[in-house]
């Protein structure tokens, strides 16, 4: 794996966030080179510019590089993306001055000259973005978005021309195009959040745009609420907690418990809390944290029980890494005695990892696709 970013005569070391994890993935991609290439070679002036998605810094330390006073406006959903991109503007002794940031739901600044967009995979999520820029971007603003060139199709451009405005899209560069699109001055409205309901358990959820499992229950998330622990809880992790619905089943079944909700995407923690409210639930037993795993959950939570649906994937790479920091977490955090339980598709093989961990992993209940493991501190 290469951590030296070098285009156009801007050199970096870029690492993921966290830096230290057993996958090869690299910080940035072809599309982020194509993206600096292109300011480079049309001599880009250092605008006020919007940098939504970037993922780990790339796009903001290349601009930070070429004029450390480029006034920049992160917009993230991620944590990880967050700090990330901290990590690396000051592993490469950038000045943070010129950073300002945002995540998807704050209001975006007026005055935004430039934005710099990266295509996610979640194309509501995407369309939400469009629409937050088209209610505060001049007409004529011009918006980049990098993305692989076998992304790009004819329903993307009318995304974008019923979102924003006209898009046309450049040659092929290493397998990434940018698509240039301009707004037309013309705002939007923002999409609700989706909503539905699980009658079986008398659970309304909704879900904002780039929240796991918009409109249904996860299959993971159902084998898990059929076979939830018994016991008198009194703290309990909702850990990769989505739109919330494994710690508010959790608050139904031990109602003297404080649940904590954490995730990477700050839309899912207040889709969290949006579900709490909704579900008329005490506010006294949640707390909600927008967080990397529990890397900064306060010291004075030991939570005696920690529910886990982990992702399998950062971004569009498929990996375990973040699945192996929750469970390194949960043993870290739990009290002596509590239990870490967590569903998962078998063939991701997490006994073997609780195993290693914990020195104990149960099956407490399996279907063709999927296993519940429990593992006690
Ligand atoms: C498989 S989904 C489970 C969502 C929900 N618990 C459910 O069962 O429907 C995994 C969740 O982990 C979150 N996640 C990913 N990386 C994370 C991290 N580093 N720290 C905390 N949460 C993370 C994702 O945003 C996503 O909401």
């Amino acid at each position: 794996m290469t951590t030296r970013f070098s285009v156009a005569g801007i050199e970096l070391e870029l690492l993921r966030y966290p830096s230290r994890q057993e996958s090869n993935l690299q910080a940035w991609d072809a599309a982020d080179e194509h993206l600096i290439k292109l300011l480079t070679e049309t001599g880009q002036a250092p605008v006020a510019t919007g940098i939504i998605n970037d993922s780990f810094g790339a796009l903001s330390c290349a601009l930070s590089r070429m004029d450390a006073a480029w006034p920049l406006f992160i917009e993230t959903d991620a944590k990880t993306s967050f700090l990330g991109t901290q990590q690396n503007q000051q592993a490469n002794q950038l000045s943070m001055g010129n950073l300002h940031w945002l995540n998807s739901r704050d209001a975006l600044p007026a005055g935004l000259a430039l934005v710099l967009m990266k295509l996610p995979k979640n194309l509501n999520y995407f369309a939400h973005q469009l629409v937050r820029l088209s209610q505060v971007l001049p007409q004529g603003t011009r918006v980049l978005i990098a993305a692989k060139a076998k992304s790009i199709n004819a329903a993307l451009l009318t995304l974008f021309a019923n979102n924003l405005g006209p898009a046309s899209a450049s040659l092929t560069w290493k397998k990434t195009r940018v698509i240039t699109c301009i707004a037309d001055g013309k705002a939007r409205e923002l999409p609700q959040p989706s909503r539905w309901h699980i009658p079986e358990f008398r659970l309304e959820i909704s879900n904002l745009s780039n929240v796991f499992a918009a409109g249904k229950l996860d299959i993971g998330a159902r084998i898990m609420l059929d076979n939830m622990p018994e016991g008198n809880f009194e703290s309990v992790v909702d850990l990769g907690c989505g739109n919330g619905v494994l710690g508010l089943r959790a608050a139904q079944l031990y109602p003297q418990a404080k649940i904590h909700f954490i995730d990477d995407s700050e839309m899912a923690v207040a889709s969290s809390q949006a579900n709490w409210h909704l579900n008329h639930l005490d506010a006294q037993h949640a707390a909600f944290h927008w967080d990397d795993c529990m890397s900064h959950l306060p010291e004075d939570i030991t939570p005696d029980l920690v529910l886990c649906n982990p992702p399998f994937h950062q971004g569009e790479a498929i990996t375990d890494h973040i699945a192996w920091q929750m469970f390194l977490d949960a043993r870290r955090r739990l009290k002596d005695g509590g239990l870490l339980q967590v569903v998962g598709n078998r063939h991701l093989g997490y006994h073997i990892k609780l195993q290693r961990l914990f020195k104990n992993c149960t099956t407490v209940a399996s279907n063709g696709k999927f296993v519940i493991l429990q593992a006690r501190k």
